[in-house]
């Protein structure tokens, strides 16, 4: 078992301006969007990044729990601080359409994205979304944004109960997949599409059965269809 990244190394790749500046890496721990919420209500800034090699108690969807075993996938959660509230419920979109941006402009294929917030190959669980909301009184405190993506697994390396339903990068691609940068260009990804969502420039609405991706709300330069692939 290797030691995984830390925060020295997630920061020394850094390419963002607010995503990951504050970083707080772990071996083991439940799960990084519990602790997200703990440091967000401490007061952490906006785009700080709880990562962790593995999840005893990683949080799905309708409390399902997300296998995340030591070493494998990008398990990460960030705190967020939107101040338009209509841009929050159209996170998981923003972040699921990261996703699949990323993997076809990395890897040269394009995954399906399941509405709200699974992305799948070959109807196989690649990735998966979890965004949970704090309020206060009427405004919104913060949200964490959570983010599996199974990336090294073999197809032996997932519980048995998962192995016709889980797939990862590696199983795709055939080849291992250098996570520090994954995890670098995702944050890329991940900042520039929050920004674009928060300031009102494209819609992330992800439609049942229309699943072509986002769409730019003013044509302005730089913003393109289906968000500037
Ligand atoms: C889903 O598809 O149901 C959402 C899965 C989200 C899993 C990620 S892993 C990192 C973060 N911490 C958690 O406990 N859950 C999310």
């Amino acid at each position: 078992m290797d030691n995984g990244l830390n925060r020295v190394m997630i920061q020394q790749g850094l390419k963002t301006d607010a995503f990951g500046r504050e970083v707080y890496a772990f071996g083991k721990i439940d799960s990084t969007n519990r602790i997200a919420k703990d440091l967000a209500k401490a007061g952490k800034p906006e785009g700080t990044l709880i990562y962790a090699e593995e999840q005893t108690h990683g949080q799905g969807r309708w409390g399902k729990s997300w296998y995340s075993p030591w070493g494998k996938g990008l398990w990460f959660s960030l705190i967020l601080r939107p101040k338009v509230n209509s841009s929050i419920s159209q996170l998981n979109g923003m972040g699921v359409l990261s996703l699949a941006q990323l993997i076809e402009k990395k890897f040269d294929f394009m995954p399906q994205i399941k509405e709200p917030n699974d992305l799948l190959f070959k109807n196989k669980k690649l990735a998966g979304v979890l965004v949970e909301t704090s309020r206060s009184q009427r405004s919104i405190s913060h949200v964490v944004l959570g983010i599996g993506l199974n990336v090294n697994q073999k197809r032996r390396d997932f519980i048995p109960s998962l192995r016709n339903q889980a797939i990862s990068l590696q199983m795709v691609t055939n080849q291992v997949v250098d996570r520090l940068t994954l995890l670098s260009d995702l944050l890329v990804q991940l900042e520039k599409n929050y920004f674009l969502l928060i300031n009102q420039k494209v819609d992330f609405t992800v439609h049942p059965f229309n699943l072509s991706g986002c769409h730019p709300i003013k044509n302005e330069v730089g913003v393109h269809h289906a968000a500037g692939r």
